[in-house]
């Protein structure tokens, strides 16, 4: 499973290098920042974009994908939890950001509610999603739904922007990637 893990990660972080390049431009990493990465995996991408960040917390509900990332990026703090019920205190964050994660949450309402209490009062969230149009088809979802016993939602980024805004987020933004889309908004 690890070797697996440790595979994929590796090509999928290769794949989507220039979209994490933009997004670690989106996340701003200083000495000053605290940030949470939900649904990181084990970390792979995390350090691509975040690398440089005061603290580093990456939050995943696979346990084998935290234990894989506590051994292989100690500099990154790994805590094992669903998006819906964030392990932390009310404005532990400066920046809250989810890679491809998204559409794997259930209940994306109470996440954001979630997200939006763990940012401090100037904090940023940034999610980044594959665009409906590079979602997998029909097919390939029902076996990725039976593979990760979960159902997959999509947004398109008006869409995920309207649904940051009903959850009080202030302004949010939309930019085009490579392979995915980004939608960033100020809490
Ligand atoms: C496609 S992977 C992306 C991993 C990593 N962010 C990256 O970009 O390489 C989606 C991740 O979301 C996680 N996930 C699924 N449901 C979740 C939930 N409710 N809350 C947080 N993460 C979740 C999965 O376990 C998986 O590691």
């Amino acid at each position: 499973m690890s070797l697996a893990v440790r595979v994929q990660e590796w090509m999928s972080v290769r794949k989507r290098a220039q979209d994490l390049v933009t997004l670690r431009g989106l996340v701003g990493p200083s000495s000053e920042v605290r940030l949470l990465d939900i649904g990181g995996g084990a970390g792979a991408a995390t350090e691509r974009f975040a690398t440089g960040c005061g603290e580093i917390v990456v939050l995943e509900p696979d346990r084998r994908k935290v234990v894989l990332g506590r051994t292989l990026r100690p500099t990154i703090r790994f805590e094992e939890g669903h998006a819906e019920s964030l392990p932390f205190p009310d404005g532990s964050f400066d920046r809250v950001v989810s890679v491809v994660a998204f559409h794997h949450i259930e209940d994306q309402d109470k996440a954001l509610a979630e997200m939006r209490r763990v940012l401090r009062p100037d904090g940023r969230l940034v999610v980044v999603e594959m665009a409906k149009s590079h979602a997998p088809g029909t097919v390939a979802r029902s076996l990725g739904g039976l593979r990760h016993s979960e159902h997959l939602t999509f947004l398109d980024p008006v869409e995920l922007a309207a649904k940051m805004m009903a959850h009080g987020f202030r302004t949010t933004s939309a930019q085009e990637g490579e392979r995915s889309y980004f939608v960033r908004a100020s809490r």
